[in-house]
C-alpha cells in the first residue's frame, strides 16, 4: 500500500547475536565515555544480568555504576531521582538493562539530565527537546520493543498516577544490544505477556489505518516470528535459545511497525484500563485485543485474513470474512496456551466500571485513535467493545 505522507524510519546502530551483549567494550570504546552508568531494576539485577552487562565493560577497561531503582511504568520520582545522579555526579552514558519500563526511566532521565530547565510537564506537553545524555538500551525481554522507538510512558505518579506517552528523536538509543541470552531465563509469564505485547503491535500496526509498506514488511515479519517462536519460548525458552532470538527480534521489527503506523484501540483502551486492572501491560493488552479485532474486521477484512494465515490458520475455502475472523480465532488459542486471562470480569473489572474507562478514553485518547485506528470509534463503540470483554 502506497502511503500519502512523507516516511521515516529510525533503527538505531544495533547488534544482533547470541553473546551480542560480549562486545559491549568495544561498542562503548567508540563513545569515549568518563562516566558510566548502567540503568537497571532490581529484578535484573538480582537474576544476575548486570553481571553479563559488567564484564565486557572490565575487560575493555572501563568501570560502571549501578542504578538498580527502576519500577513499573517509570514513575517521576524514581526518573527524577535517576536524573539528579546523572547530573551530579556527571555521568555521560547510560546504559539501559531491562525492560520496557526501565529502557523508558533511561529515555526520560537522559533527556531532563540533559536540559536543567526541562519539566517532566514539558515532556508530556511535547516541548522540543534538545538533547539527550548519550545512551545505550540492553532488553531483557522481548516485548515492548522500546529500544527502537522515539516514545516512552511515564506515571505521573506525583500528580494524578496516570501513564503518559511523549514522543522525541532525543529518545532514540545511540546503540542497542539484541541479546537472547538475556532473556532465555524469563519466566513463562513474563515470556508470554510481553510476547503477546510485541504481537498486539504487530497487528495493530499491519491494520491500523496508516499502515503501509513500509511499516508493513516489519509487522508481518514480527507475526510471523511470534508465531512461530512464542509456544516454544513459553514452554522451555531456557533450551530454545533460536525462539528467544526470534522472539527478541519480532519486539523491535514490531515497535518500528508501530513507530512508522502507530497501534490501535487496544493500546489506547488499556490506558484507560491500565490502573483499574492491575496487571501487566502485555497481559491487558492482549486481553482487549481479540475484541478490538473483532470491532475492526471490517475495515479491512484482507489484512485480516492475511493476519490468520501468518498465524498458522487455514483459511482456504474461506470467504474473505471468515478467513478474517479466524485471525481473531488464532489470538484466542494463543491466550488460551498460554493460561492469560481472556475476559475483563477476571481481572476485577466490573460492568459498574466501564462508563468510568470510556469517559477516561474519550478523554485522553480520542485524538491518537482518530489518527490511527481503521475504524471510527464512539463512546456506544468503546462501551459495546469493553462489554464484549466482559
Ligand atoms: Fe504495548
Amino acid at each position: 500500500m502506497v502511503s500519502s505522507e512523507v516516511l521515516s524510519v529510525v533503527v538505531p546502530q544495533t547488534l544482533f547475536g547470541v553473546g551480542a551483549t560480549g562486545k559491549l567494550g568495544e561498542l562503548v570504546r567508540g563513545f569515549s565515555p568518563t562516566k558510566i552508568l548502567i540503568v537497571t531494576d532490581p529484578g535484573v539485577e538480582s537474576a544476575g544480568l548486570i553481571d553479563v552487562v559488567q564484564t565486557p565493560l572490565v575487560a575493555a577497561g572501563f568501570k560502571a555504576d549501578v542504578f538498580a531503582r527502576c519500577g513499573v511504568e517509570a514513575p517521576v520520582t524514581v526518573i527524577e531521582e535517576l536524573r539528579q545522579k546523572i547530573v551530579s555526579e556527571k555521568y555521560d552514558l547510560l546504559i539501559g538493562v531491562g525492560g520496557g519500563s526501565t529502557m523508558d526511566t533511561t529515555k526520560a532521565a537522559g533527556v531532563l539530565a540533559a536540559d536543567a530547565s526541562l519539566t517532566v510537564r514539558d515532556l508530556i506537553d511535547g516541548k522540543p527537546i534538545g538533547a539527550s545524555i548519550r545512551k545505550v538500551m540492553i532488553p531483557t525481554t522481548a516485548g515492548t520493543g522500546s529500544e527502537w522507538s522515539s516514545a516512552a510512558v511515564i506515571t505521573l505518579d506525583t500528580e494524578d498516577g496516570r501513564t503518559y506517552p511523549y514522543f522525541t528523536d532525543k529518545n532514540y538509543p545511540d546503540a542497542v544490544i539484541i541479546d537472547p541470552e538475556l532473556t532465555k531465563n524469563l519466566p513463562a509469564k513474563a515470556t508470554a505477556h510481553t510476547g503477546m505485547d510485541a504481537l498486539t503491535h504487530a497487528i495493530e500496526a499491519y491494520t491500523c489505518c496508516r499502515a503501509s509498506i513500509v511499516s508493513d514488511m516489519f509487522a508481518t515479519t514480527a507475526i510471523k516470528l511470534v508465531a512461530e517462536s512464542l509456544r516454544p519460548a513459553f514452554a522451555k525458552g531456557g533450551l530454545n535459545i533460536e525462539d528467544r532470538y526470534n522472539l527478541s527480534i519480532a519486539a523491535s521489527a514490531a515497535m518500528a511497525a508501530g513507530s512508522v503506523a502507530g497501534v490501535g484501540v487496544a493500546h489506547f483502551l488499556n490506558v484507560a484500563l491500565g490502573k483499574k486492572a492491575q496487571i501487566s501491560h502485555g497481559s491487558t493488552v492482549a486481553l482487549l485485543l481479540p475484541y478490538v479485532m473483532e470491532f475492526n474486521l471490517v475495515s479491512n477484512p484482507a489484512k485480516f485474513a492475511e493476519v490468520a494465515t501468518l498465524l498458522g490458520e487455514e483459511t482456504c475455502g474461506l470467504s474473505l470474512m471468515d478467513a478474517a475472523r479466524q485471525s481473531v480465532v488464532a489470538v484466542r488459542r494463543l491466550l488460551t496456551d498460554f493460561g492469560m486471562p481472556q475476559t475483563l470480569s477476571e481481572v476485577g473489572v466490573t460492568e459498574a466500571d466501564i462508563p468510568e474507562l470510556v469517559d477516561e478514553l474519550m478523554t485522553y485518547q480520542s485524538f491518537p485513535i482518530a489518527f490511527m485506528n481503521p475504524r471510527d470509534v464512539s463512546a456506544k463503540d468503546a462501551t459495546n467493545i469493553y462489554l464484549s470483554a466482559l
